[in-house]
């Protein structure tokens, strides 16, 4: 039986790297997926490759008129939302030093606040429909800091527990809506890839960050869509307000 018969998600993010693997995966499973994201061209040109059990709508995180118009049509579109992916991000390095008030603002309003706002309005949407699973993707730089990520930390650490307040706030409610974080290490997408052609002392960037991981490479997309898939499916039914580390062996 396909893991995800039936079950409506929303991902936000959904237009690149995780949030697309993911989207695959859901349609791939008997889902039906909703790419949000500002990037329309992107997102359009999915939906479209991914045929009836897919549909692309404009999102900008960070504004709360948008989310609550991307929810409705979910409900509009497929007559229900089962599942939530907050996906959409932004990567920046930056120090304490180096990190300018406006800069900070703009990572945690995108990475931060927008998982608030996404995870405020699923909730009516999911109670109507008795119940369903968010996904927050922190990082491991919201398990652990470094001194080149200052606004990435910070705002991924807030993903880490504003995830477990809304599970504990659901859970206490008896609402079956259960939310989780997960935290990938350096995933080949198109985030990193500015990253990965630099150089690093005698070593090419992609080199670097392989190194950090005890598994000695990047992680693929998909790596971590299967997490989310196991997530957004009534196979995690007992998890809840948690933490998956998807790294490679970077924070052991
Ligand atoms: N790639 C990695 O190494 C890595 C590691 C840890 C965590 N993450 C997290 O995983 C998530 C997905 O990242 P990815 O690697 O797939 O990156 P990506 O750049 O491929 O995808 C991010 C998507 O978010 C969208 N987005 C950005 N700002 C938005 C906004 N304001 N409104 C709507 N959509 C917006 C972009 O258009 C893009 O489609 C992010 O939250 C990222 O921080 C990535």
């Amino acid at each position: 039986m396909p893991r995800l018969e039936n079950k409506v998600v929303l991902l936000s993010g959904g237009a690149s790297g995780i949030g697309a693997a993911t989207a695959r995966m859901v349609v791939r499973e008997g889902g039906k997926a909703v790419l949000a994201d500002r990037d329309e061209a992107k997102g359009q040109a999915l939906a479209a490759e991914l045929g009836a059990a897919a549909h692309f709508v404009p999102l900008d995180v960070v504004n709360e008129e948008s989310w609550q118009a991307a929810v409705a049509a979910t409900v509009e579109k497929f007559g229900a939302m089962h599942g939530l992916l907050n996906a959409a991000g932004v990567g920046v390095r930056n120090s304490i030093e180096d990190c300018t008030l406006a800069e900070y603002r703009r990572v945690n309003d995108i990475n931060s606040l927008g998982t608030f706002l996404g995870c405020k309005h699923a909730i009516p949407a999911m109670k109507a429909a008795g119940g369903g699973s968010i996904v927050n993707i922190s990082s491991v730089l919201g398990l652990r800091g470094a001194s080149y990520a200052m606004a990435y930390c910070a705002s991924k650490g807030a993903v880490r527990t504003l995830t477990k307040n809304v599970a504990l706030h659901c859970a206490q409610q008896k609402y079956n809506i259960r939310c989780n974080s997960v935290h990938p290490g350096y995933i080949d997408t198109p985030m990193i890839a500015p990253r990965l052609d630099t150089n690093v002392g005698n070593m090419s960037g992609r080199q670097a960050l392989e190194e950090l991981h005890p598994l000695g490479r990047l992680g693929q997309a998909d790596e971590v869509a299967h997490m989310i898939l196991f997530l957004l499916s009534d196979e995690s039914t007992f998890s809840t307000g948690s933490e998956f580390v998807c790294d490679g062996g970077l924070t052991a």
